[in-house]
């Protein structure tokens, strides 16, 4: 049974709420248990977190990385500016795919770019919550 640890960044708790023309109506509680159902259907592990602050998205790597097999991360805002998250993710080693909700290569200059991209084995955006079911997916078929 893969294990599969799974981080949602900062403001991603206001999901249902927060611009619902771009992210979507459903809520991040909607969201997990569709992962979690999926996850039970093809026999995956999860442990989901989601945190608005970096130092704790660093710990919930670091308490957690040996369990996990695979890392699914959707850093947020930070994805665009967090060295700290890179460092971690680059220590730990894990294969680890970042998800985003919509596609951040067609919104503000800001947001093109990842600073953790280049660590990741994939990265899924642009495909709403289903970014997140692409990416079990894909570990499904690694290994
Ligand atoms: C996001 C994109 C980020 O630019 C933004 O800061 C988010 C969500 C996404 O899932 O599309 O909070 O990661």
């Amino acid at each position: 049974m893969k294990k599969i640890l799974v981080i949602h960044g900062p403001n991603l708790h206001l999901l249902g709420i927060r611009k619902k023309d771009l992210y979507g109506e459903k809520t991040l509680k909607e969201l997990n248990e569709m992962l979690l159902d999926f996850a039970r259907e093809n026999n995956l592990k999860l442990k989901i977190y989601q945190s608005n602050s970096e130092g704790e998205i660093i710990d919930i790597i670091t308490k957690n990385f040996k369990w996990a097999d695979f890392i699914i991360i959707n850093p947020a805002a930070y994805t665009h500016y967090s060295y700290a998250i890179r460092d971690c993710i680059e220590a730990i080693n894990i294969p680890t795919i970042e998800v985003h909700l919509t596609d951040i290569t067609k919104r503000e200059n800001f947001r093109k770019k990842s600073v953790i991209k280049d660590l990741c084995v994939k990265q899924i955006y642009g495909k709403g919550i289903n970014s997140y079911i692409e990416a079990l997916k894909f570990c499904i078929n690694e290994k």
